[in-house]
């Protein structure tokens, strides 16, 4: 009799731990919930909300299953109450703070570049907005202070010369490579990825996007600069395309790097997220003209890197008689460089190095280039070509 009470006093102890516990595993199940649903979706991004709410059903099943068979346990005496109730949270919980890693590395919430983009941008807006104010308040001040009409004829002529003169500038000189700060294939920084690391999948996975431009892409930039200190270049008053047309004036480190720089910054642009359409207007016609047509450009085009051996890149470029001319070099060479074969204004550049593909393709090239037509922003060649 007393053994019998004592057994019912146990049962109705375990069964009120079982309970307890339950209450703090059910919050624990939201938690989970939320620690493999919220970086699933910042991760896949695609389908909607559709897939990561999918798996995060299946874990909250598999979760539910955990705990079923623990209570089961705990009430046959198998297991103590922390274990048998507590096991799946102790398995699942390293797998959504995997996932938050993972999405810390891929993802738009996650990602440094973006707020360091977006903080810029911001920046620039300030400092353009500030600089305008000063523009207008300056003017108005300059118009206040005329006090004859014939002054105020002056100062109109004057300022109407000088905004003809600036306007002509904006217009004309990035046509002869004198480009503005925004240009980013001129400039010596490594400008920020123009998409995030995973944006180009399926065709280009995201570790490789992510150590081809902040470890072989930023490594150019450094040694670049490091180069143009030590052959005491001055950066603020030479552009990148003036260094490249004079290269041979240089050492191998300034040819290596100041193309490598240059191809990577072409190169992030000449791609972009989604998959491509065909060019259109002036440089589909030209397109159409040079080579018969937008097929057997890409024919000649994909021949172009598939048969450069070992390293190089391959190149649509405007020769210096306004005619398309596809060709490849090698190494970090590029049509700019006095030194190249191949010569005339980049328009579309193709990274055959291995380090472009090998994570995904391996040695298989051709799959790389076949895939990479997917990528193609015909948006920023037509802008190189007009
Ligand atoms: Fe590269």
């Amino acid at each position: 009799m007393m053994a019998r009470d004592n057994t019912e006093k146990y049962q109705s102890l375990q069964l009120h731990e079982i309970e307890w516990h339950r209450k703090f595993t059910l919050s624990v199940a939201c938690l989970v919930l939320f620690l493999i649903g919220a970086p699933l979706g910042s991760i896949i991004r695609k389908g909607g909300l559709g897939t990561p709410l999918v798996f995060a059903i299946i874990f909250f099943v598999i979760f539910h299953l955990f705990n079923t068979f623990g209570e089961k346990f705990v009430k046959s005496g198998q297991t103590n109450a922390i274990l048998g109730m507590w096991l799946s949270t102790f398995i699942l919980i390293p797998i959504g703070a995997f996932l938050i890693f993972k999405a810390m590395r891929d993802s738009q919430l996650f990602n440094q570049e973006f707020y360091y983009r977006t903080f810029k941008r911001v920046r620039e807006f300030i400092a353009n907005f500030r600089e305008n104010q000063s523009i207008t308040l300056e003017r108005t001040n300059q118009f206040n202070r005329m006090k004859t009409p014939n002054s105020r004829r002056s100062f109109i002529k004057t300022t109407g010369k000088a905004g003809l003169m600036a306007g002509i500038g904006l217009t004309v000189l990035p046509k002869f490579g004198f480009a503005s700060s925004n240009n980013s294939i001129t400039n010596f920084v490594q400008q920020p990825l123009p998409y995030n690391y995973n944006a180009l999948e399926p065709f280009i996975d995201a570790m490789t996007m992510e150590i081809h431009y902040s470890k072989h892409a930023a490594t150019y930039a450094k040694n670049l600069n490091d180069a143009c200190v030590a052959e005491k270049v001055d950066i603020n008053n030479q552009s990148l395309d003036n260094i490249l047309r004079k290269i041979s004036a240089y050492s191998p480190k300034m040819r290596n790097n100041a193309g490598g720089h240059y191809n990577h910054e072409l190169f992030w642009q000449c791609m972009k997220p989604g998959t491509a359409t065909k060019p259109s207007g002036k440089l589909a016609a030209a397109i159409d003209s040079s080579f018969g047509s937008f097929d057997a450009f890409k024919t000649q085009f994909t021949d172009a890197g598939k048969n450069r051996f070992g390293s190089g890149w391959a190149w649509l470029v405007l020769s210096a008689d306004n005619k398309l001319v596809i060709g490849s070099t090698p190494n970090q060479d590029n049509p700019l460089m006095d030194t190249s074969e191949l010569k005339g204004k980049p328009l579309l550049g193709l990274d055959v190095w291995e380090h472009a593909y090998y994570l995904k393709y391996q040695n298989k090239r051709p799959d790389y280039i076949n895939n990479w037509w997917n990528l193609v922003n015909w948006d920023f060649v037509a802008t190189q070509f007009n």
